[in-house]
């Protein structure tokens, strides 16, 4: 809570190409919910460099996202869009709450396991206390709710772990945040291999729709879906192609999976997977369009990463100074 409102947060990587699953698990829901509260969409460029990256490449896939947020339909005149790194507040927080959170709850994070395996090379300490940063971006604006998809809900329970250890020896400091999970949408799987999440970092990239792939490519990966052999559109956990197929189709477009059962009973798989890719389609073409045309606006672009970053700041602030003042740093002289 924030000004009296009610306070949502959430952010993203500007690592890989953004994939469905990121528009459907998350960003969808951004601005479905973003009427009801102050909000705080971030680009969480910090968390980007636990794994080595090409700084050219970085800068360009920060803004590439921030204008992403703002093409989904987000209107930076009411919702704060800002680069994480533009606030130094998360690292001053992150690096408290490194003091109140305890090895063995990062060593469960399944997300630090498969991350340091994926780069045994790099197993930095940054990558193993990556929650930590997670936890400040969400407590430092008072958040009360942070929609993602479900990968991230371990890390969102941590948070509130340390929250709730830091209030219980401070007092009320932060306010306890919830997971926003949608009802479609909130585990998009891999087209190739159902058993595993669809991600920007999947090797085979017929497995993954991407936010930027044209009409004709949308419609050729869904075609391609691994399905089953079942030859019926229905949606239980023995046809995971099918199931995942029908979680896409209903988040797209706000259906659930009995309207869809009904709407193809008696037809096969092929008029399925078309009307699949259709829907997709329909909703990544005009962000793809609005995408397009925000990017030629520099100027515009550039006043909105500039106002929101001293939003951000200013709001991140009053929650910093408030921690740093109960833990016993010494007050600053005005
Ligand atoms: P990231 O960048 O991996 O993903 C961004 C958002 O997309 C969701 N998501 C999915 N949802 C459904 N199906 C999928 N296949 C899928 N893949 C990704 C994620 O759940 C997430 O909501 N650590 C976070 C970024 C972060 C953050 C935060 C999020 C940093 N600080 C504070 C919320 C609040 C991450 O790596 O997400």
């Amino acid at each position: 809570m924030l000004d009296g409102k009610k306070t949502l947060f959430s952010g993203m990587q500007a690592t890989g190409n953004l994939t469905l699953g990121n528009y459907l698990g998350a960003l969808k829901n951004w601005v479905s919910l973003s009427d009801d509260y102050l909000t705080f969409y971030s680009v969480v460029d910090m968390h980007s460099i636990t794994i080595r990256q090409d700084p050219a490449e970085l800068r360009k896939r920060a803004r590439t996202l921030l204008t992403l947020y703002i093409a989904a339909g987000l209107d930076p005149e009411k919702n704060c869009i800002y680069y994480q790194s533009h606030v130094s507040g998360h690292a001053e927080l992150a690096w408290i709450l490194n003091c109140f959170t305890y090895m063995g709850e990062l060593n469960r994070m399944t997300q630090f396991k498969d991350k340091a395996a994926k780069h045994a090379d790099n197993i930095n300490a940054g990558l193993f206390t990556y929650p930590v940063l997670m936890a400040a971006d969400i407590l430092l604006y008072q958040t009360d709710v942070v929609p993602v998809g479900i990968d991230q809900m371990q890390h969102l329970e941590l948070t509130r772990d340390i929250a709730i250890r830091f209030n219980n020896l401070y007092g009320d400091v932060f306010t306890i945040p919830e997971a926003y999970i949608g009802k479609s949408g909130a585990k998009i799987m891999s087209l190739q291999d159902p058993s595993k999440k669809m991600s920007k970092s999947d090797e085979n990239p017929n497995g993954s729709i991407y936010l930027m792939d044209d009409p004709d490519t949308i419609i050729r990966k869904c075609k391609r879906a691994v399905t089953d052999s079942e030859a019926c559109v229905r949606y239980r956990d023995e046809q995971p192609g099918i199931k995942n197929l029908i979680d896409i189709y209903c988040a797209c477009l706000n259906k659930t999976p009995d309207e869809v059962e009904r709407e193809f009973d008696g037809k096969g798989y092929g008029d399925f997977k078309l009307a699949v890719g259709e829907a997709v389609v329909s909703v990544l073409k005009p962000l793809q369009d609005r995408f397009a045309d925000l990017s030629k606006n520099k100027d515009y672009l550039d006043k909105v990463i500039k106002e929101n970053a001293e939003k951000a700041s200013w709001y991140s602030n009053k929650t910093l100074r408030k921690v740093q003042k109960k833990i016993g740093f010494p007050e600053r002289i005005r």
